[in-house]
C-alpha cells in the first residue's frame, strides 16, 4: 500500500525518497516490506537513549542535500521520535540555517517537502500533532506550525504487535495523560473535549476495562486513541506533567513517555482521580515505576530541570491559569521533582 501511495509523489524535486526508520527494525521483517527503490535513501536511526536533537536534524538535511539534492519526500517509520525527525527534516529541507532558529511557534518561513508518517508504536500523537519536538543546546521545544503536520499518515495496527509490554504501557499512558491534561485547563474547548472524551474511552478499554491488555483489537483502539489524544491536545494544551517531563528529558535524557509516567505518578494534587486510575493501570499490567529517583540527583540537576519546566509558560498558563506566576515558582517545581 505504501508503495502505491508514494508512486504519485516520486516525480517531485530530485525524484527520490528519504526513508527514516527506527534502527530497531534493521534486519527485521518490517524492513523488508519498505518499498525502497534503488534511487532512494534509507536511514536507520537509533533513537535510544536520546530524543531527536537539532544537531541531528541539521546533519541529516546537510548530508542528503550534499549527496543527492532535494528529495521528493520524507517517510518516517517508527515511534514518536522518528515521527518528529521526519517532520522536522521535511521542514528543514526548505528552511535555511540551523533548526535551532525555528524552535517555537510559527517561526518556520517556508512549507517543507512532502512527508508521510507510519507509526509503529502508539501514544505520543506525533503522527497527527503540529509540532516536531527537538532538544537543542538551549531548549527542548518543537518546530510548531501548520506545515509540520504530516501530509499523509498510514495507520496499521499490525505494526504494534511487536511492541514490548512496558513500552506499550508507557507510550499508551502518554495518550492517557494528553487527554487528562487537555481536559484539565483553561484552553479546553468543545473540539478538544470531543476528541479527549473518545480517546479516554478507548484508553480505558485498552488499559483497565474488562478485556483490557495487549491484543489485536486493543492495538487498533490504541492507535486511534493516540490519534484522537494528539488532536485533542493540539487544540487545547498539555499541563504540569508534560512540563516536568520536558525537564527530565532535557537534563537527564529520559524518554518522553517514560518521563511522563514518572512525573504523573506523583501529581495527585493536580490530577486527583486520574492519578489514582493511573496507579490502578500500573498495577493491572505489573508495571513497577522506580521510586526515590531524586535522591541520586544533584541540586544543580534539579534546578536545571525546574528551569526547563518553568520556561514552558503555555503549559502553566493552561493548567494553572493566567496568573500562574503568582503560584508557580522554581522552588515549587523543584519540590515536584523531589517527589520523584
Ligand atoms: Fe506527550
Amino acid at each position: 500500500m505504501l508503495g502505491s501511495i508514494l508512486a504519485e509523489k516520486r516525480n517531485e524535486n530530485n525524484k527520490f525518497f528519504l526513508f527514516v526508520v527506527d534502527n530497531y527494525f534493521k534486519g527485521k521483517e518490517l524492513a523488508k516490506r519498505i518499498p525502497v527503490k534503488p534511487e532512494d535513501e534509507l536511514m536507520f536511526i537509533d533513537v535510544d537513549p536520546y530524543e531527536p536533537t537539532t544537531e541531528q536534524i541539521d546533519s541529516i538535511r546537510d548530508t542528503i542535500l550534499k549527496k543527492k539534492g532535494l528529495p521528493a519526500g520524507v517517510i518516517g517509520i517508527g515511534g514518536g521520535s522518528i515521527m518528529d525527525i521526519a517532520k522536522a527534516v521535511s521542514l528543514m529541507f526548505t528552511n535555511e540555517g540551523s533548526s535551532t532558529l525555528y524552535q517555537g511557534l510559527n517561526l518556520i518561513k517556508k512549507r517543507g517537502i512532502y512527508h508521510l508518517g507510519v507509526p509503529t508504536i502508539s501514544g505520543t500523537g506525533a503522527e497527527c500533532s503540529m509540532t516536531a519536538v527537538l532538544t537543542g543546546p538551549v531548549k527542548k521545544l518543537g518546530l510548531k506550525c501548520d506545515w509540520t503536520v504530516f501530509d499523509q499518515v498510514v495507520l496499521d495496527p499490525d505494526l504494534l504487535a511487536t511492541v514490548p509490554q512496558d513500552w506499550w504501557f508507557y507510550t499508551g499512558m502518554d495518550t492517557y495523560i494528553h487527554c487528562i491534561e487537555s481536559e484539565t485547563g483553561r484552553f479546553k474547548n468543545a473540539f478538544s473535549h470531543a476528541y479527549a472524551e473518545e480517546s479516554l474511552k478507548l484508553c480505558k478499554d485498552v488499559f483497565i476495562n474488562e478485556g483490557c491488555g495487549k491484543n489485536a483489537e486493543n492495538d487498533e483502539k490504541l492507535m486511534i486513541a493516540s490519534l484522537m489524544g494528539g488532536l485533542s491536545l493540539t487544540y487545547s494544551e498539555v499541563g504540569v506533567c508534560h512540563a516536568l517531563s520536558y525537564g527530565l528529558s532535557k537534563i537527564l535524557g529520559t524518554r518522553h513517555c517514560y518521563a511522563n509516567c514518572l512525573a504523573f505518578n506523583h501529581l495527585e494534587d493536580y490530577y486527583g482521580d486520574s492519578v489514582q486510575e493511573f496507579k490502578q493501570m500500573l498495577k493491572k499490567h505489573n508495571i513497577a515505576l522506580p521510586q526515590n529517583l531524586s535522591k541520586d540527583w544533584t541540586d544543580k540537576q534539579i534546578t536545571d530541570m525546574a528551569e526547563v519546566a518553568y520556561n514552558l509558560p503555555h503549559m502553566w498558563n493552561h493548567a494553572i491559569g493566567e496568573n500562574w506566576k503568582e503560584k508557580i515558582t522554581i522552588d515549587l517545581i523543584k519540590g515536584l521533582y523531589e517527589r520523584l
